[in-house]
């Protein structure tokens, strides 16, 4: 750019080169978990610098990216099929290029080059700083594949551009990469080695949100307790670190605080937490700060003891009984929510009977529940035969279903006369006179719109619900 002109017209050129760069037009979308949609917005930052701005229209993209879940196989299929959709647009508009990010470009590999035709680039979730060499080979006629995983990407140095954003709540990554291991997940394979975030870059990260306006943050990471910063390096390394960096590491407990404290009228949630790595400190830091929202998403998988052994969860039935009755004492307000897996290898009737039990001593609030899907590579799937029918599997999903439909509306039913804090995010699905927000518990709530406005914190006295959703009246605005 440098090259041609005239320093007089610099500042010209320099507008007229944005303009043209910024014309390139990217459709990003994501599938799967939280934390691919928070890595989009992170590719979408990246492409920025690019000249790429974000369109809404698949027609219209010069470059269409998919960023992909491998979890189960169904979300796999869900991709194949975009993949169809992108074919057909792309012989009405031949310039178009593709690219797969994310767990299915890690575990497929060039595979993905080989299967599906229409692919140009394929990028892993560790890559995505590679996205600017990996497109100029795109543009030179190459298909280009980066797929290494990283010992230390975070992505810390990256401001990401907020996508669909209701301009109230927002994602921040903490952590990278899974250690745990559990039999049947493929996510420390297409994720790589746990990994934990710079505590201020994530304290500037709230803090730019909350300048914004943004009033909700929430944590981010595969297996968020497990955080720990000591000045960088992979969670398994922590052992060789110095007795100066053990003494001055960051726990999740600390990191907690430390985002309470920075913005004391933010609300912070945090997402997930896998109960071996829950320590009662962090659930008293919960207690401590207001503005940390009393909800845990603490999946189980399943209630017997064999199964839990046999999916590597390294806790027993017994113990984690002991953790939710501690969460009570400490936080009688807070709401808990599953995920549950049905039909695992070998599992019998007496461990799915396990399950229900389980979920009957907690009664969550709400959950999200699966069938078993053997995922390639995985332990289960190298060391058990996937030996539970398809429709055995299912009618114990629907079991689960059906009793965490009974448990949510008890649970959702309690709130009915009681005063709560919803933060307004959108206008409800069913009707524009109603704003839709949730309470610090994670239970979405609708009322009347009166003179609210979204982003406002709002005194609601709930009237009646639906299993999954309270319906009120808005007092006023909170003061928090
Ligand atoms: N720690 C992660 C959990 C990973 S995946 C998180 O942050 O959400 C989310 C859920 O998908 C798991 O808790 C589990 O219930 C489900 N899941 C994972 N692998 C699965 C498989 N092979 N078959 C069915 N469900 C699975
Ligand atoms: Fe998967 Fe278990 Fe980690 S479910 S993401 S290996 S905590």
């Amino acid at each position: 750019m440098e090259k041609t002109i005239d320093e007089s017209k610099q500042g010209e050129s320099l507008v007229l080169e944005q303009k043209t760069e910024n014309s390139r037009k990217l459709f990003i979308e994501s599938y799967g978990c939280s934390m691919n949609f928070s890595d989009s917005e992170i590719v979408a930052s990246i492409l920025h610098n690019q000249g790429y701005n974000t369109t809404q229209k698949l027609e219209e993209a010069d470059l269409v990216l998919v960023n992909t879940c491998s979890i189960r196989d169904k979300a796999e299929q869900t991709v194949r099929k975009r993949l169809e959709k992108y074919n057909a647009v792309k012989r009405i508009n031949p310039g178009m290029k593709v690219g797969v990010l994310g767990c299915m470009a890690e575990r497929l590999k060039s595979k993905f080059l080989e299967e599906e035709k229409i692919v140009d680039l394929v990028v892993g979730p560790d890559a995505y700083k590679d996205l600017p060499n990996l497109l100029a080979e795109v543009e030179d006629g190459r298909d280009a594949i980066n797929v290494i995983l990283s010992k230390e990407e975070t992505y810390g140095d990256i401001s990401p551009v907020r996508l669909n954003s209701n301009g109230v709540t927002a994602f921040v990554s903490i952590t990278r990469g899974c250690d745990n291991m559990c039999t049947f997940c493929v996510v420390p394979f297409t994720r790589g080695r746990e990994r934990s975030r710079e505590p201020q870059s994530i304290l500037e990260e709230i803090n730019d949100l909350w300048s914004r306006g943004f009033k909700e943050i929430t944590l981010l990471g595969q297996n968020v307790d497990s955080y720990l910063w000591y000045g960088g390096g992979l969670k398994k390394d922590f052992e060789k670190a110095t007795d100066m960096q053990k003494a001055t590491a960051v726990n999740f407990a600390k990191l907690l605080e430390l985002c309470a404290k920075e913005q004391p009228k933010m609300r912070i949630r945090f997402s997930t937490s896998n109960p071996q790595d829950l320590t009662l400190d962090v659930v008293e830091t919960m207690a401590k700060y207001k503005n940390i929202c009393k909800h845990i998403h603490l999946p189980v998988q399943s209630g017997s003891n064999r199964i839990l052994k046999e999916m590597n969860r390294l806790h027993t039935r017994e113990e984690y009984f002991e953790l939710i009755n501690n969460i009570r004492r400490i936080l009688p307000e807070c709401s808990i929510s599953q995920d549950m897996i049905t039909g695992f290898p070998t599992e019998t009737e007496q461990d799915h009977q396990d399950t229900l039990s389980l979920m009957e001593f907690v009664k969550y609030n709400f959950g999200y529940m699966f069938y078993y899907s053997e995922r390639p590579g995985t332990m289960a799937e190298r060391k058990m035969e996937d030996d539970i029918p398809l429709e055995v599997k299912k009618r114990r999903l629907d079991d689960v279903v059906q009793l965490q439909r009974k448990h949510s509306e008890f649970r959702t039913k309690a709130y009915v006369n009681t005063v709560v804090e919803v933060l307004i995010e959108r206008e409800s699905k069913k009707s524009e006179q109603q704003w839709s927000g949730r309470t610090s518990q994670n239970i979405v709530a609708v009322f009347p719109k009166g003179d609210f406005k979204i982003g406002d914190f709002v005194t609601v006295k709930i009237t009646d619900c639906t299993s999954a959703t309270l319906i009120g009246e808005g007092l006023g605005l909170s003061n928090q």
